[in-house]
């Protein structure tokens, strides 16, 4: 069986961008591959060193959700970055080979140093990541790794450090494929990309009462002025969740009825909430058990980790053996 590897930084509470971006995909993937899923907590300092307070507990929300979307911990190995400390040390192997050319032309890594202002990406660590993220993944000997588009030139990087090192040393690990992770982009309540940081997210777990009042409020055609306007679906940020939430037939009459002035906007929102809420449901459902009971979140990623690190372990001594230490 093929194994695949994927990471997330503690963001804390997950939202609908993350449910249809990634989490249906590890979901599935689950059942045909064999999966590590993990926290990237050490990630998560290369862009946030001076504030390490929210991890431990974004941590646990976001793993709370994981669990509660069906990554199931029988089939799949759930585990904290920071746990494992051969990441460290095969981190820093490959450093060894990693020119600071290949990390300097690296897209994401000029996108961010250009887009992430009020925060100090002057450091070795942040340069670095990318080496980290190719430790992460060959670790496993992942041979293929589920992320978006923007994650992708890491995971080319990933392949180039691996060449390199199999070529140096011994081949020892396979070469890791990009299984790029549709972007379908979920738009937000503001019509922009959907994220925690715009403030514009609909969380997994915000009570049905707080999606009613986020999506009622959500950005529709601006052709819309009045109830009397007219409207183009396409160009509404909220028909792109009816695409992913109504049926046809629905889609149909809210269309007409947009173009005709024949509904309102809220009456159309109405019937695409309906759907989220209740898809939401079970899963809010299964998170309220885990919310009770968090020392059972702890002892799951307590059991990833051990497996983890076994694997990781084992990876190790080929590594050291190969390199003569
Ligand atoms: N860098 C990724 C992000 O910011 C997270 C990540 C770290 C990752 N290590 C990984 C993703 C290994 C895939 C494989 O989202
Ligand atoms: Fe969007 Fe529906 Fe309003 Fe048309 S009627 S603009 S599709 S919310």
């Amino acid at each position: 069986m093929e194994t695949i590897v994927s990471g997330a930084r503690p963001t804390g509470r997950l939202h609908l961008g993350h449910l249809h971006g990634a989490l249906k995909n590890w979901v599935r993937l689950q059942s045909g591959y064999r999966c590590f899923f993990f926290v990237a907590d050490w990630h998560a300092l290369t862009t946030d060193y001076a504030s390490p307070e929210g991890i431990e507990q974004n941590t646990l929300e976001m793993v709370m959700d994981w669990l509660s979307v069906g990554l199931d911990p029988k089939r799949c190995v759930l585990f904290r970055q920071s746990r494992i400390k051969e990441h460290a040390e095969l981190h820093l192997l490959l450093s060894m080979i990693t020119p600071v050319s290949w990390l300097e032309r690296n897209p994401t890594y000029k996108e961010q140093m250009r887009e992430l202002e009020g925060r100090d990406l002057s450091t070795y660590g942040f340069l670095g990541y990318p080496v980290l993220q190719a430790a992460d993944i060959i670790m496993y000997k992942a041979n293929k790794v589920p992320v978006g588009v923007d994650q992708a030139p890491h995971v080319e990087l990933t392949r180039e450090i691996v060449r390199r090192f199999n070529q140096v040393y011994r081949p020892i690990f396979p070469e890791p494929e990009v299984l790029l992770t549709e972007t379908q982009k979920l738009p937000g309540l503001d019509g922009r990309k959907m994220s925690k940081s715009y403030n514009n997210a609909v969380f997994l777990s915000d009570p049905p009462k707080e999606i009613d009042q986020k999506l009622s409020r959500m950005m529709t055609d601006p052709a819309r002025v009045t109830r009397k306007d007219p409207g183009e679906p396409l160009k509404c940020p909220a028909f792109q969740l009816h695409q992913i939430y109504c049926t046809p037939d629905e889609i149909d009459y809210v269309t007409k009825g947009c173009r005709t002035a024949g509904i309102g906007c809220l009456e159309c929102k109405k019937i695409m909430i309906k759907h989220v809420v209740e898809e939401l449901a079970p899963f809010q459902e299964k998170r309220a058990g885990y919310e009770r009971r968090p020392a059972e979140v702890k002892e799951v990623l307590a059991a990833g980790n051990r497996v983890a690190q076994e694997q990781a372990a084992q990876t190790m001594s080929e590594v050291r053996n190969v390199l003569g230490l």
